[in-house]
């Protein structure tokens, strides 16, 4: 069974249960990294709790959601290991898993509807990293991880 960490800001809260409710029914584990309530937080705390957890292979995939998934996408990229994706249609969450080997979907609770972003959610997942020539421009990538590597 795959597990999926998610986290959320007040913005996001109420699309955050909606999701892992969506999880659970579709047979995934759920890791709830927070928030748990509507009151205002600093979507950063939790897109690190769900980065590091992605990153360390606690979880195999991330989901993050705020008002406009900007936020975490820029707050969770910041460590290292984790490739986050903002994706606000299904070509999107297509493409940031099997071009970019995404490892976290970041989504708008005030951009998407439930509908919409059910949907993104399902394509993301079901999606596969199809390696060639992605491989080399993801490893790319990772060597801006490596200030040595990235002159
Ligand atoms: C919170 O008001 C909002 O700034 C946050 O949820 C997010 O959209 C930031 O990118």
């Amino acid at each position: 069974m795959r597990k999926i960490a998610i986290g959320a800001d007040h913005a996001g809260y109420q699309l955050k249960r909606e999701v892992t409710q969506y999880l659970l029914v579709s047979g995934y584990q759920v890791e709830d990294m927070g928030t748990h309530s509507e009151e205002s937080v600093d979507y950063p705390d939790y897109a690190v709790r769900v980065a590091r957890a992605v990153a360390k292979g606690e979880a195999d995939l991330g989901i993050l959601i705020c008002g406009t998934g900007i936020g975490m996408s820029i707050a969770a990229n910041k460590v290292r290991g984790v490739r986050a994706a903002l994706a606000t249609d299904c070509y999107m969450a297509r493409m940031a898993r099997e071009h970019n080997d995404a490892n976290i979907l970041c989504l708008g609770g005030r951009v998407l509807g439930i509908g919409s972003a059910l949907d993104i959610i399902q394509v993301f997942l079901e999606s596969r990293f199809i390696g060639e020539r992605h491989t080399r421009r993801v490893s790319k990538i990772q060597a801006l991880e490596n200030p040595d590597k990235s002159d």
